[in-house]
């Protein structure tokens, strides 16, 4: 059977059903094309000279490592001549990155995490980039942070890439979710998961337990129930994992479900959960409903948020359908 490049796949969701103006197919052959390239140094870690901090620190008050930096360079060089974005805002950038004067500009705004996990990087396990694209407001060719403030449910693409024992990469512009595995010999990106789909059901979660004393009733009351197993409530075993990076728990349940938790915790009132909504909560939302599942605050659907911050926090729950359902119905008890 002939495999099927990004390319091919784009291109023919382009013309079969029209559900890929070319400037975005475009734009997500470029943010690919980037996420080879930080594949590459992730790939090389020491031999590269690319492990260990930076030595700066991000709008978070986050140290940064070497490679949230050489990420973050690799995303704003790729993207910005290619003639189809307004602005570019990140995880570690204060503000959002204009297009400079002497390129053309598009009409769409790009937002990422150009390393998700990045604890993770020194020790060889598993990170990622998260991706966003909105569309700026019509007319608007010089876009604001303010312009970037919309809900995710009019995003019009995400996708991530995990960089682990493979290189993959999954997208959705609202048509289904789809996974594509490096070729690193070719240097191209195949598709090997066509319809990605959450299933219903799961006996997994995942969840920094060491933050429990801070989390609020209605979490308690719901790992207390898992952890009590078939003797409990919820009458059935269940198995923990934690990678530290939202890209491979998202990537694991999108493969085998199971339920992702970063709850809002009594640390800093002023942060509603650890994870940032615009480049983390929003795409990783976008695709878990693409593929059938659901992810909420524990409220209300992510995707419905109005934002009101670039960097703004939020509270995640997501996964398979059964189980965000049940965590987000304990918050209304
Ligand atoms: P980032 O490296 O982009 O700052 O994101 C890390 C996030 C997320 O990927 C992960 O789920 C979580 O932080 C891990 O948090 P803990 O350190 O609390 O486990
Ligand atoms: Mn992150
Ligand atoms: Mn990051």
């Amino acid at each position: 059977m002939s495999r099927i490049s990004l390319s091919r796949f784009l291109i023919e969701e382009q013309r079969q059903h029209g559900a890929l103006p070319p400037d975005l197919r475009l734009l997500i052959e470029t943010v690919a094309r980037a996420c080879k390239a930080i594949a590459h140094s992730v790939n090389k870690g020491a031999l590269a000279g690319v492990l260990g901090e930076a030595g700066t620190g991000n709008v978070q008050g986050e140290a940064q490592k070497k490679l949230d930096v050489i990420a973050n360079d690799i995303l704003l060089e790729a993207n910005e001549w290619g003639g189809n974005l307004g602005a570019m805002a990140s995880e570690e950038m204060e503000l959002p990155h204009s297009i400079p004067d002497h390129m053309p500009r598009g009409r769409y705004l790009l937002m990422f995490d150009p390393l998700d996990g990045s604890s993770n990087i020194d020790v060889n396990i598993s990170v990622g980039t998260i991706f966003s694209v909105l569309e700026a407001p019509e007319g608007n060719t010089q876009p604001t942070e303010q312009d970037f403030l919309q809900p995710g449910s009019r995003q019009v693409a995400a996708g991530y890439a995990v960089y682990g024992p493979q290189n993959m990469l999954v997208l959705t512009f609202g048509q289904g979710v789809y996974g594509f595995t490096l070729d690193r010999e070719l240097g191209s990106w195949v598709l090997t998961n066509p319809r990605m789909q959450v299933p219903e059901t799961t006996k997994e979660f995942a969840i920094n337990m060491s933050n429990m004393r801070h989390w609020e009733p209605p979490v308690r009351r719901y790992i207390d129930e898992m952890l009590a197993g078939s003797e409990g409530p919820l009458g059935k075993d269940y198995n923990m994992r934690w990678v530290a990076s939202m890209v491979a728990e998202v990537h694991r349940i999108l493969v085998r479900g199971g339920v992702f938790m970063y709850p809002k915790d009594a640390r800093d009132p002023s942060k509603p959960g650890k994870l940032r909504l615009m480049y983390e909560g929003n795409p990783m939302a976008f695709i878990v409903e693409q593929a059938g599942g659901v992810a909420t605050n524990g409220h209300q659907r992510i995707l419905d948020i109005q934002p009101t911050g670039l960097h703004e926090r939020v509270a995640v729950f997501l996964g398979s359908r059964e189980e965000v359902e049940r965590v987000t119905g304990y918050h209304k008890a």
